[in-house]
């Protein structure tokens, strides 16, 4: 039994903080890592508590270095291919958790832990953090999602140029490509998370929910079906009790107690 070694898992106040916890190899994400990061993202997708997922790194030098290279090193095309499908799958259940995430890059993020940051709803960045997609470096290219994840955030041309020179960028670059979201002194990074998650935890949950999927499943469509489903959903959220509470809070000048229903 491997047991949950690689992976911290907290909750707290309705935010689940995921540590990838392997600093002395700079966090890399090897198998017993990825499959321990799709437990407790499910864990927290089952968790009725758990309103926001913060996903950060151990140690104050790495969010995550990447795949890792030694058991990269000895795949065939078919074993790359299943290791590629696998990876992908853990990153898209986080991504449609339903539940917002932020990455809290305190540090490193390549290859491998772009693409996890890139997953989650939102970024924030330590200014020394370093972001990149160096796989080209290898002889291989990104797959848990960078090649198609990186282009629908920064535009082709950014993404084809992190992607193609293999060079990591600083947070400021990354913070004016908008790759991330925020830059803040590395001693406050968690501290920014949580309290970025405490904000987002004061908003209605279903409303969340569907403002998540409407952006998400909206970038996978054409404008009209997009709107469509915008529509579909809005009209859902006004058939909600946290609709009625919110817009009468608001009305009685006092803040909502939202109950998620
Ligand atoms: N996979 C496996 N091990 C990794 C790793 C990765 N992606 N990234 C770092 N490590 C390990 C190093 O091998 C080293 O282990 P060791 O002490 O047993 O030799 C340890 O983490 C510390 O890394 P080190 O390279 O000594 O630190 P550094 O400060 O000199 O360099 C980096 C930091 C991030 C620039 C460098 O580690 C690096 O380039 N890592 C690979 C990044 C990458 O290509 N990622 C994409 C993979 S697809």
């Amino acid at each position: 039994m491997s047991g949950a070694t690689r992976v911290q898992y907290e909750t707290r106040d309705g935010i689940a903080r995921i540590t990838i916890n392997r600093p002395e190899k700079l966090n890399a994400l090897d198998r017993q890592t990825m499959q321990e990061i799709d437990r407790v993202v499910a864990a927290a997708g089952d968790d009725p508590s758990v309103g926001v997922l913060i996903v950060t790194g151990a140690g104050e030098r790495a969010f995550v270095a990447g795949a890792d290279i030694g058991e990269l090193s000895s795949q065939t095309p078919i074993e790359g291919t299943a290791y590629a499908r696998s990876g992908q799958a853990v990153l898209k259940r986080l991504e449609r958790l339903g539940k917002p995430s932020i990455a809290a890059i305190n540090g490193y993020a390549l290859g491998g832990g772009l693409e996890l940051a890139m997953a989650c709803t939102l970024r924030l960045a330590a200014e020394s953090a370093k972001l990149g997609q160096p796989e080209v470096a290898l002889g291989i290219i990104p797959g848990y999602g960078g090649t198609q994840r990186l282009a629908r955030l920064v535009g082709a041309g950014r993404a084809l140029e992190l992607i193609l020179t293999g060079e990591p960028i600083d947070a400021r670059e990354a913070l004016r490509i908008g790759l991330v979201n925020r830059v803040v002194p590395p001693a406050d990074i968690l501290t920014a998370a949580e309290s970025l998650a405490r904000t987002i935890l004061t908003r209605g949950p279903v409303a969340l929910r569907y403002a998540l999927q409407a952006v998400r499943e909206g970038l996978q469509m054409t404008l009209d079906e997009g709107l469509l489903m915008e529509a579909a959903l809005f009209g859902l959220s006004c058939a909600t009790e946290d609709m009625r509470e919110g817009t009468r809070a608001f009305v009685e000048k006092r803040k909502p107690a939202f109950k998620g229903r």
